[in-house]
């Protein structure tokens, strides 16, 4: 093939010359300049041919072992199940994706014994009658249910050992996160959208009864506008919610690149909310000593401090305390060192199953006493999306009966960026 490539150079360099030539004679512009040149064409032509294809050919011996372990490479490394099959669907060959899914998969056994799925048998038959490709759907209960959408193909091999009989693969392309991803966008919208019809639903009621029977009622009057102006609130407060949760989703691979102390925003915070704490009953402190630079977006790390705080006076009143707390830990490597910031209440505390749904939206433990004190399930996905953005983590631990703590960990700022801060 080598042999063939240059010989195909060299052949096509001296028609180009000869083309050329014969239309300079047209021409009449042929002469011995003209000529030397173009000698000198045909041989640059023909060298380069020859030195720029052996690059990519391959000597016939080396040439089927090189592109087999090129193949066998290239399969192993794409990610999802790839299985080949012979027309009575024994198993050929299957990359590793596939024997991760099917552990019972096995090269010279039939493909049936390891998927038990009678859509995809009758799809390699149905693909080996007509040619065509076709896909299906492959779905699995244990250990975890997850679905595949199968695309099966006839492959023709001529020089296969199957004397040149037409194979069959399959690749499965995992669905599970998209039916997920796509289950809680439904969820979401009705979640949406019963939260904001509950107020709804009620100011009409009041509008309705103001309009009739209590139309001449004075006092009537005062208290349903009273009740329509917390529901009011409260819609208002739920579509702010909603519009900043997707502001920080919209951002949220964009990680903050300004230092910004993390100490004076708690501080700030724990001075807003502390006559509102002591309303209830509830001694708010704070715990920093020092800056505790962190890259940090300053509304959005505000909103953190003021969740989890008002979290915690407002589900852990009934321990008196709430202490906001900052510490630096230096981390497992340097430049890994995290600026933690801890709210913890005395409360009665969150029983363990629920805590790794609190941060889903509009999950509250108990919904009627959630909404009652004007919550709407948002703040802790607020918390958890902003945190993710800032390239940290939240951390929630509570024991019932003794209180919470809630840990947002984030990466501190480096040492060139402090100077900023200071001169913030
Ligand atoms: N410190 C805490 N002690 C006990 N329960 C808590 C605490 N913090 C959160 N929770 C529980 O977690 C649930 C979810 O909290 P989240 O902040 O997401 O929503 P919310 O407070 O109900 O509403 P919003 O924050 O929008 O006002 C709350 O409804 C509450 O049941
Ligand atoms: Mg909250």
């Amino acid at each position: 093939m080598a042999r063939g490539a240059r010989r195909s150079a060299w052949t096509a360099a001296a028609v180009a010359t000869v083309a050329l030539g014969g239309v300079a004679w047209l021409h009449g512009t042929l002469d011995g300049t003209w000529l030397a040149a173009s000698g000198v064409a045909l041989a640059l032509g023909g060298v380069i041919g020859a030195l720029g294809q052996p690059r990519i050919v391959l000597a016939p011996e080396a040439q089927s072992p090189t592109r087999h372990s090129i193949a066998e490479a290239l399969l192993a490394n794409i990610p999802d199940p790839v299985i080949l099959v012979d027309r009575r669907a024994i198993v050929i060959e299957v990359n590793p994706a596939a024997r991760a899914l099917l552990p019972a998969l096995k090269v010279r056994h039939p493909l049936s014994f390891a998927l038990r799925a009678p859509d995809v048998l009758d799809g390699i038959e149905e693909v080996l009658r007509s040619g065509l490709p076709l896909k299906t759907l492959y779905t699995t209960r244990v250990p975890t249910e997850r679905a595949f959408e199968v695309q099966i193909g006839a492959l023709p091999m001529p020089d296969g050992p199957g004397g040149g009989q037409p194979n069959v693969v399959l690749f499965l392309r995992d669905l599970t996160s998209a039916r997920r991803l796509e289950a809680m966008r439904v969820d979401f919208v009705a979640n949406a959208s019963h939260e904001l019809r509950t107020p709804l639903a009620s100011l009409l009621g009041f509008i309705e009864t103001l309009q009739g029977p209590a139309r001449n009622d004075a006092s009537a009057r005062e208290r349903f506008l009273g009740i329509m102006k917390t529901q009011a609130h409260r819609m208002t407060r739920l579509i702010d919610d909603l519009l900043s949760l997707s502001r920080i989703e919209l951002r949220e691979h964009v990680a903050p690149t300004k230092t910004v102390d993390l100490g004076r925003i708690a501080r700030q915070m724990v001075d807003t909310q502390g006559p509102l704490a002591r309303e209830r009953g509830v001694a708010l402190t704070l715990e920093a000593e020092g800056a505790f630079p962190v890259l940090g977006e300053r509304d959005e790390l505000l909103r953190v401090v003021e969740n989890l705080v008002e979290n915690a006076v407002k589900y852990g009143s009934s321990g008196g305390m709430v202490v906001v707390s900052l510490a630096r830990s230096s981390g497992d490597a340097p430049g890994k060192a995290r600026i933690i910031l801890a709210v913890r209440d005395a409360g009665p505390g969150i029983a363990p199953e629920h805590i790794p749904r609190l941060t889903e939206r509009f999950y509250r433990v108990d919904v009627a006493s959630s909404r009652d004190k004007g919550g709407t399930g948002l703040g802790l996905a607020i918390v958890k999306h902003i945190v993710n953005r800032h390239r940290g983590k939240l951390v929630i631990e509570s024991t019932p009966d003794v209180g919470t703590t809630v840990r947002a960990l984030l990466p501190e700022a480096p040492v060139a960026q402090k100077v900023e801060s200071t001169a913030e």
